[in-house]
């Protein structure tokens, strides 16, 4: 019966149009999810032999909460999970287990969706290296070390047991290395060293929790000076200050007749100098000053009575107010 066949098939076609259609486009490749200082990231290839101008929507899920959308109609290849703008914060939590997918599109075709591997964020997480810095003080180095920035919480909140593994040789004996190793201060005095020697210092982050290394820090160097180089000099800058005071009581002592001769001088001011300086004046202008009076001032009494007759009465005081002003002799009474 090839006609029922026929219209077996066409039926079939119309009822999955949709999944044959969608299926037309092949999807992404490798997949995959990865987590460093606790970012959540799902990377993808392109489809086998795709065409250009393929768009990609990605969601994750945890193995609690259903799919959620993520990047939409993105062209890059990756998708940051951390760094969604979406209405839930966080986007994603520090202790959660999630799963990732994506598909690609061209106009109003999609491809199947490709799921990639699970992330455990405080387990799988990469945990990248410290910052170090490192003072010297005499024969010592003070090591100062500093977390990696994390995208969702902080090392210290995550992993409240993480300790420093400090590694440090002389720069010219790489081979000797010392460590120290379950530091949980960020600062660390290493004082068994040896003075006026460059020391190398590398620092790696230990957690109980999390069974992959997580990154070395650079190595950064740092030389010692001489322990006793400090309280010498103070001694030395000591010692000139006294010998300088001392000598300034001897010189003062010694000298103390001419130094008072200096600031107190006995010879007396010629006299006709004196008689100048203590005579009278006598400039015109200076005797005027000192003469003149300050110019007298002169007031005259006004009175204002209030009157609480009508507004036509008001006109005459408002005129004789300015002539007030002007003639400055007006008494302004009720009328
Ligand atoms: C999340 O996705 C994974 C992989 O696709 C799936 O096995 C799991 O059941 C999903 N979780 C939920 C809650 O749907
Ligand atoms: C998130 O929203 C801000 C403004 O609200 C916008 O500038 C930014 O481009 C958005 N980022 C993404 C990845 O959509
Ligand atoms: C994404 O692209 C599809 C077509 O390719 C469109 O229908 C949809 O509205 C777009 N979504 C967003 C959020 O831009
Ligand atoms: C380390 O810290 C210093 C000072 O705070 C800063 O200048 C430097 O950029 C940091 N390095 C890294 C790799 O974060
Ligand atoms: C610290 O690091 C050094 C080298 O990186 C390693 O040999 C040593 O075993 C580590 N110590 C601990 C306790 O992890």
């Amino acid at each position: 019966m090839p006609a029922t066949l026929q219209a077996f098939i066409l039926t079939f076609s119309t009822l999955c149009g949709s999944t044959v259609v969608s299926g037309i486009l092949s999807s992404p490749t490798n997949v995959r999810l990865t987590s460093y200082n606790m970012n959540l990231v799902l990377t993808w290839n392109p489809p086998k032999g795709a065409a250009s101008g393929l768009i990609y929507t990605t969601e994750y899920n945890t193995s609690v909460i259903p799919y959620r959308v993520g990047c939409v109609n993105i062209s890059t290849l990756n998708c940051d999970f951390t760094r969604l703008n979406t209405s839930m914060r966080p986007a994603i939590i520090e202790y959660g287990k999630y799963f990732g997918r994506v598909r690609a599109q061209l106009g109003s075709e999609s491809s199947a969706w490709v799921e990639s591997n699970t992330i455990t964020m405080d387990k799988d997480t990469i945990i990248g290296s410290p910052n170090v810095s490192l003072f010297s003080n005499g024969a010592t180095i003070e090591v100062s070390i500093k977390d990696p920035v994390f995208a969702v919480s902080t090392l210290r909140n995550v992993y409240s047991f993480a300790t420093y593994n400090i590694t440090y040789w002389k720069n010219s004996q790489r081979e000797k290395t010392r460590h120290i190793s379950n530091i949980q201060q960020n600062r660390v005095v290493l004082n068994d060293l040896d003075p006026w020697t460059e020391y190398c210092i590398q620092v790696q982050i230990n957690t109980e929790r999390n069974p992959k290394p997580s990154k070395l820090s650079g190595i950064v160097c740092e030389s010692t000076t001489n322990e006793e180089a400090a309280p010498w000099v103070a001694a030395i800058v000591t010692f000139v200050f006294m010998a300088m005071a001392v000598a300034l009581v001897v010189v003062a002592v010694v000298y103390r007749e001419r130094i008072s001769n200096f600031l107190c001088p006995k010879d007396a001011l010629p006299q006709h100098f004196k008689e100048y300086l203590l005579a009278h004046p006598n400039s015109t202008i200076y005797m005027d000053m000192r003469n003149s009076h300050p110019p007298e001032e002169i007031y005259h009494q006004i009175s204002i009575i209030a009157d609480d007759r009508s507004v036509e009465g008001e006109v005459p005081l408002e005129v004789a107010r300015t002539a007030c002003s002007k003639q400055c002799d007006v008494t302004v009474e009720e009328r």
